[in-house]
């Protein structure tokens, strides 16, 4: 049908004839000509139509916007004084010498170059949101970055197997999506929330370096970094150590932003334990390239008058730290009291500071509600520890530990963006040294912060079961997590490959025998038949094309994604089903559809 793409067209076409096929971008009548700028997956091209050919011009009269248009023209130099750098197609236009609607259009739901467009509009018209550059660049760089991965991996031995979808529930810590069975009444399959447990199978069973794009399902609080359906590069390899599966997915990301993006990610990412990320940055994802850190002044507040501080600072699972602002000494009451409301989200009661007017001449030099209630030497410890200089602002959390390091962890990001304070484009990181489980205070029990599977950090399994045994809260894990700037794009462990070990982390999370062979008899009956040690990671491929792209939603890097309340606009997914249906599967609705129906009328 056509001869060239739209944007492939340029000054070396001179004087050709060509033939494209598009959607009308815009139409625009000019004193007796029309101008059709045509648009396809390559870009636009300017089309010229003059009144002398006047069957085809009266067909360019009646185009409208999204019309599917077949055109053929000669390819000529822009007349002088209208050449567009900013387009590929810029220098030269086509003289139109013939015209075929392929399709009309009605009006489109919005107009397409139109950036103020509601994103239900978009998901709802998802077909038309695609339609656009923007959008067109982030599917396609996202298939050269699949496509890219596949050719690392393919060629570092990994291949590739697909594991199923209609599955056993797999401890990743969300709700299930669950899927009645017909044949088996009252039974469900789960949609796996990842392929962890088929992955190392495929260990046990001789695979030795596995990959998948897979498809991982989710039921939880969806954010801008989170879909309940989602797309994982999942990896695992058999005889390795924690070296080799970083050092191996290091060169893989390396390359890949060097090919794709031509992006230089450095030569070693650097690797910080979780306690030191939480401790400096409040944060088990820091930003690093925001150069600003958590001071710790608990050991100094212990005794000040002022109790906000001192409570905290004298009980276990409190804590004081201050965050210094570069020239933050600049900032308005107002700015002042949004940061207070900003931290409030993360539970802080208040955001003390200190402005550092003139630090020389001591206490007076300061400018703070607080600073009357803190004895000199504190002051001087403060100024020490943050290095503030003249002109800085010191903020301070004091609360329980967690409080603190989510409040002021969001804080540095935040000010990291308003002051424009990056240091660099890029900052990967690994995060090592977590910690095997953590306690729910709600459900009094302990739960694994990476996944059950995962191996503790004490490789004799004797000394193991006493640390164990002493407190689970003090265990180290072997998991590793890639984060780049900030955003966690990637997680993974070492795996426990024991069957006794195995039993016994199941146990600390509150998993008797009976559960456990349960829920993971087949696991534990592998793990008796000589299963390999094995480790492995899992990448969020929406997270990782989000950040390449620039994106500010993974919603917007996936073609079809869903809403924040987990519905598709575009197929009214989820929907009810028959009566027939429910009965097909021996299932009855508790809420009669038709009384769900008059309550969303109502
Ligand atoms: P984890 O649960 O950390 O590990 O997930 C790995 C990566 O998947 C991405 N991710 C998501 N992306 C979009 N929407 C979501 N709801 C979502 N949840 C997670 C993140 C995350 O880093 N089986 C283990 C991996 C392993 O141990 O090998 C797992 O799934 O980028
Ligand atoms: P108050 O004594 O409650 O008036 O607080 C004095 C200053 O301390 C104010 O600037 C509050 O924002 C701040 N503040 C109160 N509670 C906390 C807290 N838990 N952490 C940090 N600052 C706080």
């Amino acid at each position: 049908m056509r001869t060239h793409a739209c944007g492939d067209v340029n000054l070396a076409h001179l004087d050709e004839t060509v033939t494209f096929c598009g959607w009308v971008h815009r139409r625009r009548d000019h004193g007796g000509v029309i101008f059709i700028d045509l648009r396809d997956h390559t870009g636009l091209v300017q089309v010229v139509f003059n009144p002398d050919r006047a069957e085809i011009f009266e067909l360019a009269e009646q185009v409208r916007n999204e019309f599917v248009l077949r055109i053929q023209g000669r390819v000529r130099n822009r007349p002088e004084g209208t050449i567009n750098p900013d387009m590929s197609t810029g220098e030269i236009e086509v003289l139109g010498t013939d015209l075929e609607i392929l399709n009309r259009a009605a009006t489109p739901a919005f107009q397409l170059d139109d950036n103020d467009v509601s994103e239900e509009n978009r998901l709802r018209f998802r077909y038309l949101d695609l339609r656009r550059p923007e959008m067109q660049e982030r599917i396609r760089l996202r298939a050269r970055v699949v496509s890219r991965l596949r050719n690392t991996l393919e060629g570092m031995g990994f291949i590739d197997i697909e594991t199923p979808m209609l599955t056993r529930a797999t401890p990743e810590g969300a709700r299930d999506y669950l899927v009645p069975s017909r044949t088996h009444p009252g039974s469900f399959f789960a949609l796996p929330q990842s392929p962890q447990l088929f992955k190392q199978l495929l260990m046990m069973g001789g695979m030795d370096r596995y990959y998948q794009i897979a498809r991982c399902f989710r039921d939880e609080d969806l954010r801008a970094d989170r879909q309940p359906e989602f797309s994982q590069l999942d990896i695992e390899m058999a005889f390795i150590d924690e070296d080799t599966i970083t050092d191996s997915m290091e060169t893989m990301m390396r390359e890949l932003f060097k090919d794709v993006m031509d992006v230089d990610l450095g030569d070693e990412f650097p690797r910080m334990p979780y306690a030191e990320a939480m401790r400096d940055f409040g944060s088990d994802k820091p930003d690093l390239r925001i150069p600003l850190k958590l001071v710790e002044l608990s050991d100094v507040m212990a005794d000040v008058e002022f109790k906000v501080f001192a409570a905290p600072a004298s009980s276990d699972d409190g804590r004081v730290a201050a965050l210094c602002l570069p020239g933050g000494n600049s900032l308005s009451r107002k700015e002042i009291d949004g940061y207070t409301e900003f931290v409030g989200r993360y539970g802080a009661k208040g955001l003390a500071y200190i402005k550092c007017n003139d630090i020389a001449s001591g206490r007076d030099g300061l400018q703070s509600p607080i600073v009357k209630m803190l004895p000199d030497d504190v002051l001087t410890t403060i100024i020490e520890r943050t290095g503030a200089k003249d002109g800085d602002l010191i903020f301070f959390g004091a609360d329980k530990t967690r409080v603190v390091e989510d409040a002021l962890g969001a804080l540095r990001v935040q000010l990291g963006h308003d002051r424009d304070l990056l240091t660099c484009e890029w900052a990967p990181l690994w995060v090592v040294d977590f910690p095997m489980f953590e306690y729910d205070e709600g459900g009094k029990r302990w739960q694994a912060l990476h996944h059950p599977f995962t191996a503790p950090t004490a490789r004799n399994i004797d000394d193991w079961q006493t640390e164990l045994d002493k407190d689970p809260g003090q265990c180290l894990s072997r998991a590793y997590d890639l984060v780049l700037n900030g955003t966690e794009l990637g997680g993974g462990s070492i795996r426990i490959h024991q069957q006794d070990m195995q039993q016994k982390a199941l146990e600390v999370l509150g998993i008797d025998e009976a559960e456990a062979n349960d829920k993971f008899g087949f696991l534990l009956n592998a793990l008796k038949y000589g299963a390999p040690p094995h480790g492995g990671i899992a990448f969020g491929i929406d997270r990782l094309i989000m950040l390449m792209s620039g994106a500010k939603s993974i919603r917007d890097v996936m073609a079809f994604p869903k809403t924040q309340t987990a519905s598709c606009l575009l197929t009214s997914a989820p929907s009810e089903v028959s009566d027939a249906q429910w009965r097909d599967l021996s299932l009855r609705p508790r809420i009669k559809q038709s009384a769900k129906r008059q309550e969303s009328e109502s």
